[in-house]
């Protein structure tokens, strides 16, 4: 009973944790909240310290969306309240407490945080990512775009998890605004590395 919402607290307290501050301050980089996009996230800092950086930023950003998600899921917490769960996980990012409320975008969480769901959407996903971002280069696009696919991947692959899904979507996409904004205006940045080597 008293599980579920220390889960609640539990994903977003760990999703408070800035992955990309973090990193930034361990390799010697600049905060990315001050610098490129401003956004701490997995492509600010590809823009900031290249590709080691950016790999080691999604790949604990992922890990703070799956970790609860999995554990809520192997504890069997039904699909509504693992998807609080993985919603409270990406609020964290977005709204982390331990640094000031001000966090990033959420791709990277939500996708760790869908994990349970199977790797047939996984795929999916980041196959969806990678198509548009390699035929674009924009990354938020392919974030947008597979964030509205996703919740039709899941009424096809598992229609248990749709609602929790698009409920993720659509936080993402709102958190997208200033993004979709750039698009539109053709002044959004396209994925470039930094030629740093540390
Ligand atoms: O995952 C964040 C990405 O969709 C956009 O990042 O830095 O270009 O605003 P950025």
């Amino acid at each position: 009973m008293v599980l579920t919402p220390m889960m609640i607290v539990a994903a977003y307290l760990l999703g408070s944790i800035s992955s990309a501050v973090l990193v930034c301050r361990l390799k010697g980089l600049p905060d990315p909240r001050g610098k490129g996009s401003g956004n701490p996230g997995a492509t600010n800092v590809l823009r900031i310290g290249g590709t080691w950086a950016a790999a080691m930023v999604f790949f604990f950003d992922m890990l703070k969306g799956a970790l609860p998600a999995y554990t809520a899921y192997l504890m069997g917490i039904d699909a509504v309240w693992l998807g609080v769960i993985a919603i409270a996980a990406c609020l964290g990012h977005i709204y982390p407490i331990f640094f000031g409320f001000k966090g990033g975008k959420g791709v990277a969480t939500a996708l760790g945080a869908m994990a349970p769901i199977g790797e047939g959407l996984a795929l999916c996903l980041m196959g969806t990512w990678l198509v548009v971002v390699l035929l674009t280069r924009y990354s938020s696009l392919a974030a947008l775009v597979t964030a509205l696919l996703a919740p039709l991947y899941t009424w096809w692959l598992d229609d248990r998890f749709t609602l929790p899904v698009a409920m993720l979507s659509t936080l993402i996409i709102v958190r997208h605004k200033d993004n979709i904004r750039r698009l539109l205006k053709g002044e959004e940045s396209k994925v470039s590395r930094s030629r740093r080597t540390k």
